[in-house]
C-alpha cells in the first residue's frame, strides 16, 4: 500500500495507530501503484447544493486548523473531524462503497477508488497561505474559482472565510464569487467539503447575528447541529454575498469546466487551485489537460518575468487565469514529483514559477503556472 509522507490529520493525531508509522523515507511496502489504477475511472458528475444539503446528518463534529499567513498572522479554519465523516460513511448504506473501502484500509490511497480526499494534506495549508497574497484584490473582483482535487478544501475555505469577513455590500456593489469544488469521490464532497463550507460560514463574521441567536456554541463546543434554520441562514448568506457553490465528483478525464448561468459573459475561471494532486504519474496528463482547459491565456504571449513572485497580486484577474499548484517535491513510493510535473507543464505550453518553498524534511512548493499557448 502506498502512503504519503504525512498529512495534517497524522500530525494532529501524532500518527494514529490505524495508519501506522510514517516516515520521510520510502518504505518497503510503499510501492508504485500505477498498475493498480482501474481502467475505468469514476465519470464526472455535478451535484446540486440542494441535493447535497439534503444528505447532511443532523449534527457534525469539528475542530479548528491554524493557517499561518504570509503576512505573519494566522487564521483558524473550522473543519469536520475525520472520525465524524468516517462514522457517517459507515452508517450510510447509499452508494458509498468506494470511499468506505478507502477509509477502512490502512492506506492513504486506493488508486482509482479513493484518492485521499477525506484528510487534509500539508500542502493545502501552504496553498491557502499563498492564496492570501492575492487577497483582498481577489475579492474585489467578480471571481470564479475552481479547486481541483479539493478534499477538505482548505484553500477554498480560506477564500470563503475572507469573503465572509468583509462587510456585506449593497447588492449591486457586491461582487459575485463562483466557487467550484471538484473531488474524485462524491462522498468526500458530501461528507467533508460541504460540511467544511458550512462550518466556515457559521464561524464567519457574516454569521455573527445568527450565532448570537443560538446557544449552540456555549453548550456543544466541537459539535454543530445542522438545523433547518441553520441551513436556511447559510443559503441566505450565500445569496446576500452573491456566492454560488458548485460541486463535481469524478475523474479529471471527464471533467468539464462549469459555466455560470448568471454571468454568461464570464465563463472561464479566474483562479484555479490544486494541492497534492500530482502524486500519480498516470494521472498527470488528465490533470494538466484540465488545468489548461480551465485557464484563460494571457492577452500577449510573453515569458514569465523574473519578478513574477512579487507581482502575482497585481495580475489582472479578468484577463488571465491564475493557476496555483501546491505539492511535495517528491512522492516516495508512488512516482510523482515536481520535476516530472514541471517537465509535463512545459511540454503542454506552460511556464512555472515557484512562489513558496519549504525545504525542511520532504520539500514542498507552491507553483504558479502560466499558459503561454
Ligand atoms: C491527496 S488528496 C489531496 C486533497 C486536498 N487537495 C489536500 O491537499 O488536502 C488528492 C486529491 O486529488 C483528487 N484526485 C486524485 N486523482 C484524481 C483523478 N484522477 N481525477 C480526479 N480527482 C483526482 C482526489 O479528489 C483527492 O481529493
Amino acid at each position: 500500500m502506498f502512503k504519503f509522507d504525512f498529512n495534517v490529520e497524522d500530525l494532529d493525531e501524532e500518527i494514529s495507530q490505524d495508519l501506522g508509522g510514517l516516515s520521510n523515507e520510502s518504505t518497503d511496502d510503499a510501492r508504485p501503484s500505477e498498475t493498480d489504477v482501474p481502467e475505468t475511472l469514476v465519470a464526472a458528475e455535478t451535484h446540486s447544493l440542494e441535493k447535497m444539503l439534503s444528505k447532511l446528518p443532523d449534527s457534525i463534529s469539528y475542530s479548528f486548523i491554524p493557517i499561518q499567513l504570509v503576512n505573519g498572522s494566522s487564521v483558524n479554519l473550522p473543519k469536520r473531524e475525520l472520525f465524524d465523516a468516517r462514522l457517517q460513511l459507515l452508517s450510510s448504506d447509499e452508494d458509498s462503497d468506494d470511499a468506505l473501502r478507502g477509509l477502512g484500509e490502512p492506506s492513504d490511497l486506493l488508486a482509482g477508488i479513493y484518492e485521499g480526499g477525506f484528510k487534509t494534506w500539508e500542502c493545502s495549508l501552504d496553498l491557502a497561505s499563498t492564496t492570501s497574497r492575492l487577497l483582498p484584490n481577489l475579492l474585489d473582483e467578480n471571481l470564479r474559482l475552481l479547486e481541483l482535487g479539493c478534499g477538505t478544501a482548505i484553500p477554498s475555505l480560506f477564500v470563503l472565510h475572507s469573503k465572509l469577513s468583509q462587510p456585506v455590500k449593497e447588492n449591486t456593489k457586491q461582487k459575485p464569487l463562483f466557487l467550484h469544488l471538484q473531488d474524485y469521490n462524491k462522498s468526500v464532497l458530501e461528507l467533508s467539503t460541504l460540511p467544511n463550507l458550512i462550518l466556515t460560514w457559521y464561524f464567519s463574521d457574516a454569521a455573527k447575528a445568527f450565532r448570537s441567536g443560538s446557544a449552540e456554541l456555549e453548550e456543544n463546543e466541537g459539535e454543530l447541529e445542522l438545523s433547518p434554520e441553520l441551513l436556511s441562514a447559510f443559503k441566505e448568506c450565500l445569496s446576500t454575498y452573491r456566492i454560488t457553490l458548485a460541486f463535481t465528483s469524478g475523474a479529471w478525464d471527464s471533467f468539464v469546466p462549469l459555466h455560470s448561468s448568471s454571468e454568461s459573459q464570464r465563463e472561464d475561471y479566474d483562479l484555479v487551485l490544486t494541492s497534492e494532486t500530482i502524486y500519480r504519474s498516470s494521472s498527470l496528463p488528465s490533470l494538466i489537460r484540465t488545468l489548461r482547459a480551465c485557464a484563460k491565456l494571457p492577452p500577449v504571449t510573453q515569458t514569465i518575468q523574473t519578478d513574477l513572485a512579487d507581482s502575482v497580486q497585481k495580475l489582472a484577474l479578468n484577463s488571465e487565469t491564475v493557476t496555483l499548484v501546491a505539492a511535495k517535491v517528491v512522492y516516495f513510493g508512488v512516482g510523482g514529483s515536481i520535476s516530472d510535473f514541471t517537465a509535463a507543464i512545459r511540454q503542454a505550453g506552460g511556464e512555472i514559477q515557484i512562489l513558496h518553498e519549504h525545504t525542511g524534511g520532504v520539500g514542498r512548493q507552491v507553483l504558479h503556472i502560466r499558459w503561454l499557448r
